[in-house]
């Protein structure tokens, strides 16, 4: 046998002592873990504070979405305008949608909104299980797991992407990523200690994010470098192992920014359904991520002096669009299904990232403009 298998036979055998790795990262987490606005102090569970399950619940859903650091400010937003799942229930569904934009996927800021309904309704309280949390609209496996450790201290095991990596390292997992899923999750679950499961999640995704990073990770501050199995192997950087992956389609499409003298934008909304669904868009040409729309202002919803403003791209899960830019100056009544926006309201409209592109690149700053005090 190759010495390498041996080394990962080693560490796959010492799985019944992942005490000691648990209690390694959490006296890490103790010292380094990073200040986020939805979390209590570590250990502070065991003193009988609780993190509060709104909270835990919220950011767990827009990290779905991005980066920690591009949520904190959404986070902070949300809860200074909706404090309490009840605020949030009673706020308008359009103010939620605005709230939201930017973090993508919509459907999330939908479901987001039926579950703060729901759990109104049921006073307030949301249930404290992984099985009663799936239940409710949007919470799947991973945020059913994350919410019940992290405010519940219940000893789930709590699988996102940095523990993947963590995990896929430790015990140098050679199984493709897309494969391994089952393993990395009985690992986890032997190594979720029954107290501070939710400080244990929330280390592996500290360590994941600041040590063991994609690229370049700093195995020589890592609290279990001595248990690591891919250090070994001289190469971390190798796991977790991927196949490589064909390139997303890319579709074309066009956009039309019409402007009204006082710098107001014709903007619709999007159907429901699909995707953006229910979001503010200027009009577009009709492409999908299976479809190319037009790409000519002969395309234009109407006729008007429309010049090319340049292209913009952007990246959906499924694939690329190109987007031609078209600008014109247009006056009147808006066209049936199309409304004026203001150019101080602009920047509250529930524009998803790739309008604001669109808009931007025909009257650069029109997104970020703000009512005048
Ligand atoms: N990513 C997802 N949930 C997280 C959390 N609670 N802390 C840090 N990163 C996270």
């Amino acid at each position: 046998m190759a010495p390498l298998d041996q080394t990962r036979k080693a560490s796959r055998q010492a799985a019944p002592g992942d005490t000691g790795i648990a209690s390694r990262l959490l006296a890490w987490y103790d010292a380094h873990h990073r200040d986020l606005p939805w979390r209590i102090t570590p250990g502070a569970f065991a003193g009988g504070a609780r993190a509060d399950p709104y909270r835990v619940w919220l950011s767990e859903v827009m990290l779905q979405q991005t980066t920690v650091e591009a949520v904190k400010a959404y986070f902070r937003n949300f809860v200074e305008k909706w404090p309490t799942v009840e605020a949030l229930a009673a706020a308008p569904a359009e103010d939620v949608m605005k709230a939201w934009a930017g973090l993508g996927y919509y459907s999330r800021a939908r479901n987001l909104k039926a579950c703060a309904d729901l759990v109104a309704l049921r006073g307030g309280h949301f249930p404290d299980t992984e099985a009663g949390l799936r239940e409710l609209p949007g919470i799947g496996a991973y945020t059913a797991a994350a919410i019940a450790a992290i405010a519940f201290d219940r000893p789930a095991a709590v699988v996102d992407g940095n523990v993947e990596r963590v995990m896929t390292r430790l015990h140098s997992i050679e199984t493709p990523l897309s494969e391994a899923k089952p393993e990395i999750r009985a690992l986890v679950e032997k190594l979720v200690p029954q107290t501070r499961p939710g400080d244990l999640a929330q280390a592996m995704m500290d360590l994941g994010a600041t040590i063991c990073t994609p690229k370049r990770p700093r195995c020589m501050l890592c609290p279990v470098r001595e248990d690591c199995s891919a250090v070994l192997t001289g190469d971390p950087e190798r796991f977790p192992v991927r196949v490589p992956k064909d390139d997303k389609p890319l579709r074309k499409g066009a956009a039309f920014v019409a402007e009204r003298g006082d710098g107001a934008i014709l903007l619709r909304k999007r159907p429901e359904k699909g995707l953006l669904g229910g979001m503010t868009e200027v009009p577009t040409t009709g492409w999908t991520a299976r479809i190319d729309g037009a790409t000519t202002a002969d395309a234009a919803p109407f006729s008007a002096d429309w010049r090319r403003a340049g292209q913009i791209g952007h990246v959906f899960t499924h694939f690329a669009l190109e987007l031609e830019i078209f600008h014109a100056p247009v006056k009147g009544e808006a066209p049936d299904g199309h409304f004026w926006s203001l150019a101080h309201e602009i920047s509250g409209e529930a524009l998803p990232t790739v309008m604001k592109k669109a808009i931007e690149a025909a009257i650069p700053g029109a997104t970020k403009k703000q009512r005048p005090h």
